[in-house]
């Protein structure tokens, strides 16, 4: 095992990139062999450089590389790595108490989240909160909440859509490999409908129109009096950076509202700044039933919420909702920090200014590169689609190709979607705008490269 040391002050990190080995470099390839004989095949690695320090907007590996970030860890680090209002409150919190179970003894940095997520999610209602550790027990909670309040069991979720690996989350994510290939069976009552998705949707087609033709999927083939809850991504984040038409999000939430049934959002990847307001539902004034957190919350600590009306959140009996660690004082910590820093430092302000610079860059590429079917994305949650010129079909090929270039170079992307064929960008929102303009050079000739 390796030996702790004491912590050395550590000095900021310089925000630049620096190559000073080939990526991945040799210290990360030998721990990469040591990775393989220790931990299990099926947790994949994006780019195999093992990290040391992180700060900001750079990654530094063991071999000395220092990356630019545009992943954020999947859309947690939106504060930056480190970021130091984080760092002084979990220094503080995990020298106080680390835990107590908020269900045995209870403690303020809990009620305090609670407080901030019902103040900062969409709507002025009476709501109410209760806190998790991953994103998916957050959404399976909030599963639970709308039976619980609607006694009705079925639940909606949508093409292309993902919300975690636990059972019941399996079932609502739309694709198999990697998710959920072998893995099943999965958990019943769960119905999926055509999501609104203008880049693969007939040309022309409105919100509305989209809403309509999976509303549709639902009365037929579910019965509207069944649904207890209908569960959107307001941006899908791995099924693709898919951004409704608008008036989609309106109209699931006025059927909703008409039928009974619950509309949970799942703001896991898209809230917290990410899209340049606190929740991707702000955009066009959406006020859904059930929010869900996690991610960019906390500043890097797992920690996930379920907000909503205080009536379904209430509907739960004394002790039907909980967890050993949910709210765990240390994560309560870091995301008050994170929290502090989005307001004093106006992070929604920045993610739509990056996604302004992203955009237009992006855009002009698309000119050039007709492999780019489509630029997407709101605020600082960008994707570029790959098809072969001129059509649909998805190039996955030239998607991992890109990404591939981009790592040699110190560039960390993701790739995501149904097909496999996107590139999305995720960078912290604190990125200073050099780093930024740098990270976008080193796309570019990576497309370039493509040939
Ligand atoms: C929209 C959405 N929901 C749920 C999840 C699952 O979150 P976690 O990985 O924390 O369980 C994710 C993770 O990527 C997500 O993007």
């Amino acid at each position: 095992m390796t030996e702790s040391a004491a912590l050395p002050e550590l000095p900021e990190l310089p925000q630049e990139r620096r190559l000073v080995t080939e990526v991945p470099g040799p210290r990360s390839r030998e721990r990469m062999e040591r990775r393989a004989a220790a931990v299990a095949r099926g947790v994949g690695t994006t780019l195999p450089v093992f990290v040391e320090r992180a700060g900001g907007g750079v990654l530094v590996d063991v071999d000395g590389n220092s990356l630019i970030d545009f992943g954020s860890g999947i859309a947690v680090t939106s504060v930056g790595n480190a970021a130091p209002r984080v760092v002084a409150r979990v220094q503080d919190q995990v020298a106080r108490f680390t835990h107590t179970c908020f269900m045995v003894t209870p403690y303020d940095g809990y009620v305090d989240v609670c407080e901030a997520l019902n103040r900062l999610t969409p709507g002025d209602h009476e709501k109410r909160s209760a806190l998790f550790n991953s994103g998916a027990e957050a959404v399976e909670n909030a599963v639970k909440l709308a039976r619980t309040h609607t006694r009705r069991s079925a639940v909606v979720a949508f093409d292309h859509g993902y919300h975690g690996r636990t059972n019941l989350t399996m079932a609502l994510t739309a694709k198999s490999m990697p998710y959920k290939h072998g893995f099943g069976p999965f958990a019943p009552e769960v119905y999926r409908a055509p999501m609104s998705y203008p880049f693969r949707d007939p040309e022309g087609m409105t919100g509305e129109q989209a809403a309509a033709r999976a509303l549709d999927v639902v009365e037929k083939q579910v019965g509207a009096d069944q649904v207890a809850c209908v569960v959107i991504e307001p941006v899908q984040g791995e099924g693709g950076f898919v951004v409704p038409a608008p008036g989609f999000l309106a109209a699931l939430q006025e059927w909703c509202t008409a039928n009974g049934a619950v509309l949970v959002a799942d703001e896991i990847q898209s809230g917290f700044c990410r899209t340049g307001d606190w929740f991707a539902c702000d955009h066009e004034g959406v006020v859904p039933d059930l929010v869900t957190t996690a991610k960019g919350m906390a500043g890097g600590l797992p920690l996930a919420g379920v907000t909503g009306r205080a009536e379904i959140m209430d509907s739960a009996h004394v002790g039907g909702l909980g967890g050993t660690y949910g709210g765990n004082p240390v994560a309560c910590a870091a995301a008050l920090g994170s929290i502090e820093t989005m307001e004093a430092e106006d992070l929604n302000g920045r993610a739509r200014r990056i996604g302004q610079v992203m955009t237009a860059r992006l855009q002009e590429l698309a000119t050039t590169y007709d492999a780019i079917g489509d630029v997407r994305g709101r605020g600082a949650m960008v994707a570029v689609e790959l098809t072969r010129p001129g059509t649909l079909e998805p190039d996955a090929a030239s998607a991992a190709a890109v990404a591939k270039a981009c790592h040699a170079d110190g560039l960390v992307v993701l790739t995501c979607g149904t097909y496999g064929n996107v590139l999305r960008f995720l960078p912290p929102l604190v990125m200073p705008e050099s780093l930024l303009d740098e990270g976008l050079g080193i796309l570019e000739k990576a497309f370039a490269s493509l040939g």
